[in-house]
C-alpha cells in the first residue's frame, strides 16, 4: 500500500533541504481541515526554533519553491506559517488510475495473545470483545507488511480445572480416573460432554465459595493436575478436548483463526527450568513461603505489589505461565513485538508481567503491550447479561442477531425473492457485521452499550449500512457487464469525484495509522466516510445512465476502485460482504 503523506513529505522534505533545513521538517499529512486544504505541512513552525527564524518567513521561501511543483494545484500558507497545499485533479487521476502495489513485508513479527477464552467454560461476551479486537489487529498488521503469529493462549491450567476434577469425584462420573493405583489406559472418549461441563464447572465453582473444605480440595487437585498425576492429566485432556470443538465452532462461525492453539499448560515444562533460573540469579524472594519477583519501582506512585511465581502450596499462577509464555515466544517466534489483547480490568497483572519480563530479560528482543480494552454492557449500563440474569454466551449473541438482522433485511425488503438458504447466509453475514462493527467501531478502551436495533439498522454508522453500501456497488457493476458497458480507469473532474478519490488514497496512511494506535475504529471511520463520499457522488452523477461513454467508462472505474477498497476494509476488520442482498 502506497502513502500519499509519504510521498508529499519527500516532495516538501526536499524543499526544506534546498533551504539548508532538516527534511524531516517536511512532513506532510492530511489536513486537519479539509474544507481549506487537502494537505498540509507544520514544519515551518517546528524547524523556526532551531533556525531562530520566523516560522512565516520560512514558510514563505518553502511555499515559493512549491509553487514550482506542477503537481500541486495550491500551496498557501495558513495563520502563522501553516502549509496548505491541493494536488491537481490531474495528479489525484494519475495516482487513481494506477495499480497498487502490493504491500512489501516489513521483516518483523508480530505475535498477537487474543481470544483467551477458557476451558470448560463457555465463551462468554467478555471474550468477543478480545476475539474480534485481536482479529482485526491481525488482520491489519499482516497487510501492513508484519508476519504475524495469533495464539489463543487458552486458560486450561488454572484452579478451575481443579474445581471441576474434584467436582467430578464428588459426583463419582468417573471413578477409574481417580483410582491412584490404576495406571491407564484411560477412556478415548470423554466422559463428559461439553454441555455436562457447563453445569459441573458453575456448580463446582458454588460449592468452593460455599465451603472450605471443597475449595482446599480443588486447590490439591489442581497441584496434583499440574505435577502429573496420570488420572488427572487424563481427564483434563479431555476437558480440553471437548472445549476445543465447541470453541473451533464458534470461532469458525465469527471468521476468526488463531495460528496457534497453545495455552497456560503449553509452557508447564518450562516453568521449573525457568525458576531454577531465576533463582539462580538472585532475581526471586521468599515471602510467607510463596516465591515472588519484586517489580515495585522507586517512582511508582501507586504500591505494585511483586509478581507472585509460586504459592505456598506448590501451586503455579496465571502469572507463572504468563512469564514461561513469555519465554517459550522468545524461543519459538522471536518476535519484535508482542500484544496482549485483554480486559483492561488486568491491566495491573501485565504491568507485573512486563516489569518482571525485563527485570529477568527474558523477552529476548520482544516489546510487550498490553492492548486493554472496556466493558460491553447492556442497555442497563451493566455487563451484558441475559433476559434470565445469566452471562450472556457468544453463541445466543450471535442468535440473537441473526434474528434481528432477518427482520431487518425483511423489512427493507431485501432478498425476499432468494432462497431460503441464500437468505439465511446473508442473514448470518449481516449479523456479524452488526456485531463486530459496533464493538470496533468505539474506542476499545471505552465502555459502550450493546444496542441491538441501533447497530442491526441499514442507516447511520452500521455494519449492514457498510455491508450495503458495498453490495449497491456489485450490482451497479453487474449490470454494466450486463449490459456490455467497458470500465475505464478512474478521473476526477468535481468535488465529489475529488472527495472520493482522496478517500481512496489516504488507506495507506489510515492503515499505519490504525497499526500505531492499535485502534480499528480509526478503520470503522475510514469506512464509513468513504461510504459517505461514494452516496454523494453516486447522488450527484449518472453512471450507468451516463451517455457520455469516456466519462461513463471512468465513473465505473471509480465504482470498482470504491468497491474495491471497501471490500478490502471491511474485510480487516473481519466483515464479509454477500454477493447480493
Ligand atoms: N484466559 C484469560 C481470561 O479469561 C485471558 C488470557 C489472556 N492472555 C494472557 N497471556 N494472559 O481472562
Amino acid at each position: 500500500m502506497t502513502s500519499l503523506a509519504a510521498d508529499l513529505s519527500g516532495a516538501v522534505g526536499q524543499a526544506f533541504a534546498a533551504e539548508g533545513l532538516d527534511k524531516a521538517f517536511g512532513l506532510v499529512q492530511a489536513s486537519d481541515r479539509p474544507d481549506l486544504a487537502q494537505f498540509q505541512c507544520n514544519g515551518a513552525l517546528a524547524a523556526a526554533k532551531p533556525a531562530k527564524a520566523n516560522p512565516r518567513a520560512i514558510a514563505e521561501k518553502i511555499v515559493a519553491r512549491l509553487k514550482a511543483d506542477a503537481r500541486f494545484a495550491k500551496v498557501e500558507i495558513a495563520g502563522p506559517g501553516f502549509i496548505n497545499l491541493d494536488l491537481t485533479d490531474a495528479v489525484l487521476g494519475e495516482r487513481i488510475a494506477a495499480p497498487e502495489k502490493p504491500t512489501a513485508p516489513n521483516g518483523k513479527t508480530v505475535l498477537i495473545d487474543f481470544g483467551g477464552t477458557n476451558v470448560a467454560k463457555p465463551m462468554h461476551v467478555g471474550h468477543l470483545r478480545s476475539s474480534v479486537i485481536g482479529d482485526c489487529l491481525q488482520r491489519l498488521f499482516r497487510a501492513n507488511g508484519w508476519k504475524v503469529v495469533s495464539d489463543i493462549h487458552l486458560g486450561d491450567w488454572g484452579l478451575q480445572m481443579g474445581q471441576l476434577i474434584s467436582e467430578i469425584e464428588v459426583k463419582n462420573i468417573a471413578p477409574l480416573y481417580f483410582d491412584a493405583a490404576y495406571k491407564g489406559p484411560y477412556l478415548e472418549q470423554s466422559p463428559v460432554t461439553m454441555e455436562d461441563l457447563e453445569e459441573l464447572y458453575p456448580a463446582a465453582s458454588a460449592a468452593c465459595k460455599a465451603d472450605p473444605a471443597r475449595l482446599e480440595a480443588a486447590r490439591r487437585a489442581t497441584v496434583e493436575l499440574q505435577d502429573g498425576r496420570p488420572g488427572y492429566r487424563a481427564l483434563w485432556r479431555h476437558f480440553v478436548e471437548v472445549s476445543e470443538v465447541g470453541l473451533e465452532r464458534e470461532f469458525s462461525s465469527l471468521g476468526i483463526k488463531f495460528d496457534l492453539w497453545k495455552g497456560e499448560s503449553s509452557v508447564h515444562d518450562l516453568i521449573a527450568p525457568m525458576l531454577d533460573d531465576l533463582k539462580a540469579r538472585g532475581l526471586t524472594e521468599t515471602h510467607e513461603g510463596a516465591l515472588i519477583i519484586a517489580v515495585a519501582r522507586e517512582d511508582d506512585k501507586k504500591p505494585m505489589p511483586p509478581l507472585l511465581l509460586v504459592k505456598s502450596d506448590g501451586g503455579v499462577l496465571y502469572g507463572t505461565t504468563d512469564m514461561a509464555t513469555v519465554i517459550d515466544r522468545a524461543r519459538e517466534q522471536d518476535p519484535d513485538l508482542v500484544l496482549y489483547v485483554v480486559d483492561h480490568r488486568q491491566h495491573g497483572h501485565f504491568e507485573q508481567v512486563f516489569r518482571a519480563a525485563e527485570k529477568t530479560g527474558i523477552a529476548g528482543k520482544a516489546q510487550l503491550e498490553h492492548i486493554g480494552y472496556g466493558t460491553m454492557n447492556g442497555p442497563d449500563g451493566k455487563p451484558f447479561k441475559t433476559r434470565a440474569g445469566g452471562v450472556m454466551k457468544l453463541y445466543d449473541l450471535i442468535a440473537m442477531a441473526g434474528v434481528e438482522a432477518k427482520s431487518r433485511l425483511a423489512e427493507q425488503g431485501l432478498g425476499s425473492d432468494y432462497s431460503a438458504e441464500e437468505r439465511e447466509a446473508i442473514a448470518q453475514q449481516v449479523a456479524i457485521a452488526t456485531i463486530k462493527f459496533a464493538d470496533l467501531s468505539n474506542h476499545r478502551t471505552t465502555d459502550y452499550i450493546f444496542d441491538l436495533e441501533r447497530f442491526s439498522k441499514f442507516e447511520g454508522k452500521t455494519g449492514p449500512y457498510l455491508q450495503y453500501a458495498a453490495v449497491r456497488i456489485k450490482s451497479i457493476l453487474r449490470k454494466a457487464r450486463d449490459e456490455g458497458h467497458e470500465l475505464g480507469a478512474p478521473a476526477v473532474h468535481s468535488p465529489e469525484e475529488r472527495n472520493l478519490v482522496l478517500q481512496l488514497l489516504s488507506l495507506g496512511d489510515t492503515m499505519l495509522a490504525a497499526e500505531q494506535k492499535r485502534a480499528p475504529n480509526i478503520l470503522c471511520d475510514y469506512a464509513f466516510t468513504l461510504a459517505q463520499n461514494f452516496s454523494r457522488f453516486y447522488a450527484a452523477h449518472h453512471i450507468l445512465s451516463e451517455s457520455d461513454l469516456a466519462l461513463r467508462g471512468q465513473r465505473l472505474g471509480l465504482c470498482a476502485r470504491v468497491l474495491e477498497v471497501m471490500t478490502g476494509t471491511l474485510n480487516l476488520l473481519g466483515i464479509a460482504v454477500p454477493e447480493r442482498m
